[in-house]
């Protein structure tokens, strides 16, 4: 299976793929890396990879919608069977998602605490257990159909950056064998409800 991953930062879920595509038996390979912006250490881990990179920058372009389109013609030119949006923190439209399946992570447990402070919201929130959630991506905003969950407990001293950290261990690990088993496997959508294999 062909992924393509979108990325915005550190890109220590997209290395996780990129360890895990280096067995042929995993069966997916990462055929392009995209961002957001220039300049991070995600592009750097796939140039040191020797994956092709692309960069696609919103104020680039006159208006949200041409961005979509340049993201998706992007993604395209690659030709993926699963779009992989692991860390990257834009919100794509439906000329991205409805082209090619696409999943992303979320480092909350769905439906709590969707945005950009799901592990802040989990610790202000006082919750026991936070997580990760892959989900396949739809038009809101961390809502799309739920393809797996990964329980992280949270610390009674935890900071957010600590509890960040310790979720992403679980989303990593997350991330690859659910892939891994999407590329293998096959997937089905109903209603709501994503069954592997
Ligand atoms: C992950 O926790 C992701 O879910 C969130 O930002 C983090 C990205 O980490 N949106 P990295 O760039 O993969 O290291």
């Amino acid at each position: 299976m062909r992924l393509v991953v979108l990325v915005s930062g550190s890109g220590t879920n997209l290395q996780a793929l990129l360890d895990a595509t280096a067995d042929p038996a995993y069966g997916a390979q990462v055929v392009a890396v995209g961002a957001d912006r220039d300049g991070i250490e995600g592009l750097a881990r796939a140039e040191r990879a020797g994956v092709p990179t692309f960069v696609r920058r919103v104020k680039d372009y006159p208006a949200r919608e041409d961005w979509d389109r340049a993201m998706a013609d992007a993604v395209g030119q690659h030709s993926p069977d699963l779009v992989v949006s692991a860390g990257f923190m834009k919100l794509v439209g439906e000329r991205l998602f409805g082209r090619f399946p696409m999943v992303n992570t979320h480092p909350a447990l769905c439906p709590a605490f969707p945005g950009m402070r799901g592990p802040a919201e989990a610790l202000e929130y006082g919750v026991k257990v936070t997580g990760a959630t892959l989900f396949l991506v739809d038009e809101g905003v961390d809502t799309g159909p739920i393809v797996a969950q990964v329980a992280v407990p949270v610390e009674d001293h935890d900071t957010e950056a600590a509890l960040h950290e310790r979720i992403k261990v679980g989303e990593r690990a997350m991330l690859v064998d659910t892939v891994g088993r999407m590329a293998r496997e096959g997937w089905s959508v109903e209603g709501r409800r994503v069954r592997i294999g």
